[in-house]
């Protein structure tokens, strides 16, 4: 089993740059079954999600070329099977947005439930909500999901969400680019992946209002076609090292952002100590004071997001005074990481939604183990904070969706290496 071993204590200085979103990516990629055609994908992270992805897409027929690193060129005119391979399914969470993929290109689909990261109850109800509300006929079994079209017929709809849920608002939208009528998704979910996705079917030709707020239109089209799109950079990646610099102190250009998605995440580590400077499309993040408390509540997009409650987390632990951490998307999410932060001489009370955080001197180096992928960022920057050394296990999580991260920490200074035991 791989492992990260860090040696703590050092500040982080330099220039990183930041990957494709993963959760831009993990939508795009599937919507490449709608387009007649080649698309050619850039700016994609090359992270194991992604390769996932990729293996599935190409076991069901489609043709795949990487012509440079970062560019994927994907052609899925030739498949023509509904049931995706399911162990590589249950590999990963996203892999669910087959489902919407599929009904939207055959009007069927026959999907393995996803596995990924399972740090809460993760219900798909909403997503199948949309589906009933395009027409569809639902099989839901413990092992997959079957749709086929109902005998009213696939058609658009007015699905009004009960929970804004990213994955239900992509599922809903690639199952109804290609259907007859118009589709109003109400309560939609807002996040950059959102207007990503919608920004991506629209190139090919789809006809998508209103992503980014919380009506998405989409009027249906009979084809898409051929064409070129560059994924948004990663906000969780740049909030993640943003994040790091705060907890362990420097002074790093965060380049290849969009400084607009990373507000709701550079207000709050302002609040702690730490300098920030947006520029266009980099941000400069910077800290040598004393860390302060601060209160942070996760929200959806354009809240602070739960994928950087664990990193923020490591920041709170090492500020002066109690800190409040109440998360609003998945009650459970600390357990994944809040003990092993413990380990290392963090001071954490979790009363249910809420963790309060008595900063301390200092963290110390440990072995810990990552639960899922944002506790094992987090862990990874507790590990660069601390005195002495740590070692992650579990890293294939983290693996996951950070491109690149020993590099890119190493390149900033940090001593960090992976080891094969
Ligand atoms: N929910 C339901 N029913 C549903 C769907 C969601 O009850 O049918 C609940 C969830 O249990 C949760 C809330 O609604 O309490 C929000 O879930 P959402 O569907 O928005 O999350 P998701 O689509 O499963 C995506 C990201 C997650 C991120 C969440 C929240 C992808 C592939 N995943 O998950 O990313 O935490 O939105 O922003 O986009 C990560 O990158 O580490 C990650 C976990």
């Amino acid at each position: 089993m791989a492992r990260y071993e860090i040696r703590g204590g050092i500040p982080l200085n330099g220039t990183v740059s930041i990957s494709g979103a993963k959760n831009a990516a993990v939508a795009i990629l599937p919507a490449a079954l709608l387009v007649s055609g080649k698309c050619r994908i850039e700016n994609v992270p090359d992270i194991s999600d992604v390769r996932i992805l990729l293996d599935i897409l190409e076991g069901m027929g489609a043709r795949i070329e990487i012509p440079e690193q970062h560019v994927v060129e994907i052609d899925c005119s030739e498949v023509h099977c509904s049931e995706p391979d399911g162990y590589l399914v249950r590999q990963m969470r996203a892999s669910y947005y087959l489902m919407g993929a599929l009904l939207g290109r055959f009007g069927k689909a026959h999907v393995a439930l996803p596995g990924g990261c399972n740090f809460a109850s993760r219900p798909i109800d909403q997503h199948i909500k949309g589906f009933l509300g395009l027409g569809a006929d639902v099989d839901e079994t413990e092992d997959y999901v079957a749709l086929k079209p109902s005998e009213e017929g696939l058609r658009g709809g007015r699905i009004s969400l009960d929970i804004a849920s990213v994955g239900a608002t992509v599922n809903i939208m690639l199952a109804a680019t290609l259907l007859p009528g118009q589709t109003v998704i109400e309560n939609a979910a807002k996040e950059p992946h959102i207007v990503d996705l919608a920004n991506f079917l629209n190139t090919m030709g789809a006809r998508i209002t209103g992503a980014g707020t919380d009506t998405v239109k989409i009027r249906g089209v009979n084809a898409l076609h051929s064409g070129t799109y560059t994924i948004i950079p990663d906000q969780i990646e740049a909030g993640t090292y943003l994040a790091a610099v705060t907890a362990v102190g420097g002074n790093v250009l965060v380049t290849n952002v969009i400084p607009k998605h990373l507000e709701c995440i550079t207000t709050k580590l302002q609040e702690m100590g730490a300098k920030v400077i947006p520029y266009d499309d980099a941000v400069r993040v910077m800290r040598s004071g004393k860390l302060r408390r601060t209160t942070v509540k996760t929200q959806p997009y354009p809240g602070f997001p739960t994928d950087m409650q664990a990193q923020v987390c490591v920041c709170m632990s090492l500020a002066e005074g109690v800190s409040r951490l109440t998360e609003s998307v998945y009650e459970t999410r600390f357990f994944g990481y809040c003990t092993e932060l413990e380990s290392m001489g963090a001071n954490i009370h979790i009363t249910g939604k809420t963790a309060t955080v008595q900063g301390v001197e200092k963290l110390y180096g440990s072995s810990v183990c990552a639960h899922d992928l944002r506790a094992g960022a987090a862990l990874v920057i507790a590990g660069l904070a601390a005195s002495g050394t740590t070692s992650v296990d579990q890293i294939h999580f983290v693996e996951r969706g950070y491109e690149d991260l020993i590099g890119k920490l190493t390149a900033l200074g940090a001593d960090i290496k992976r080891v094969e035991d």
